[in-house]
């Protein structure tokens, strides 16, 4: 039997956090027995955003390796590889742009609310709004079936599928229409409650040595109405109650849940049951990171081998488009 084939990707525009490995990295890694699994880092992705200062990419892309192999992706089992070493990308990328409407891109809500909320970056550019395209170039030209995926993806997907149904429609059945896995991600807040992004500051980053995860949670906002220790304060409203629900097992949700209510237990005494829960979880990845940390080289060796590995296939795919665009020119008899 063989496996579905998986591609997913991530942009390399920072470190990762405890969202994405909550979030989506938990998920990729519980795929890579019984899927075909291409991880991609996006670094073209990035410069749609990035593009008036590009020195922090490439860097980037190497810390995100570190951290996905340390969070246990598998290159044994796993390609992880770099976007822009696959050219094949681009060419499909190219191709797909003539028969993607204008109007699909302008319509895709994550358009619209990153042009309007990163006001400070000019994100008029021809390659932001092609960024969908180049995401439906990225899962098509390996033919993906299957991209797990969280819910703010939900709307490229859906967009990825159609552009693959255009193409078909026009030229022959080619590509298979992409699923969506998505994960059920849970409530992961940041620091101040607010949602956890490198934009707001806020974030606990996987490369962060247990220390300074411990003075972050110990210094992260509770339920504000619980002002003094003998109030009583309300987990449904408290982001380190969210944390619990992920890292804490369920007596000792119990016990933090019913002690903030009754005001039995302070907030320093509930943090520390919850850095019971998580520092187990974040100390074999940070042990990993220092490990992959002085060997960057290999880590290196590992995308330019992952990139290499899968490009046979891209090329692949690419000639059967070519050949259904009737512009297979590599091929004298068939022109
Ligand atoms: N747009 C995705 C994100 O921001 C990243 C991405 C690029 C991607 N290409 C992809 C995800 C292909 C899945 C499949 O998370
Ligand atoms: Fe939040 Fe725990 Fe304090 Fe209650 S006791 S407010 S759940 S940190």
């Amino acid at each position: 039997m063989t496996k579905k084939r998986v591609f997913s990707g991530m942009r390399p525009t920072g470190r990762l956090h405890l969202g994405h490995l909550i979030g989506a990295l938990d998920n990729w890694v519980g795929m890579q027995e019984e899927y075909d699994c291409i991880y991609g880092i996006v670094d073209w992705h990035a410069l749609t955003s990035e593009y008036q200062d590009t020195r922090a990419v490439q860097d980037n892309v190497i810390e995100i390796a570190i951290d996905w192999i340390a969070a246990g992706l598998d290159p044994e089992k796993s390609v992880l590889m770099i976007q822009s070493l696959v050219p094949e990308h681009a060419e499909l990328h190219l191709l797909l742009s003539m028969v993607v409407p204008v109007p699909w891109l302008e319509r895709v809500p994550t358009y619209k609310e990153q042009v309007m909320q990163l006001r400070e970056k000019d994100l008029s550019n021809y390659g932001f709004l092609g960024y969908p395209v180049l995401q439906a170039a990225d899962i098509m030209i390996y033919k993906g079936e299957v991209v797990p995926v969280g819910e703010d993806q939900v709307s490229h997907l859906e967009l990825v599928r159609e552009i693959a149904r255009r193409f078909n429609h026009f030229f022959g059945r080619v590509f298979p229409e992409p699923q969506a896995k998505l994960t059920t991600t849970p409530r992961l807040p940041g620091t101040d409650g607010r949602k956890m992004s490198k934009s707001y500051g806020n974030v606990i980053q996987l490369s962060e040595d247990p220390g300074k995860i411990h003075r972050k949670v110990m210094t992260m906002v509770t339920d504000p109405a619980r002002v003094r220790r003998t109030d009583p304060g309300d987990p449904e409203v408290c982001p380190v109650f969210d944390h619990h629900k992920v890292f804490t097992p369920p007596e000792g949700q119990a016990w933090a849940a019913q002690g903030c209510r009754t005001a039995k237990i302070g907030c320093i005494d509930c943090k520390r049951r919850l850095l019971e829960g998580m520092l187990p979880v974040v100390e074999p990845l940070h042990q990993k990171r220092v490990e992959l940390e002085k060997d960057r080289e290999s880590v290196k060796e590992i995308l330019v081998e992952g990139s290499r590995r899968v490009r046979g296939r891209a090329r692949e795919t690419l000639g059967e488009v070519r050949q259904a665009m009737n512009i297979n020119y590599d091929r004298r008899s068939q022109w």
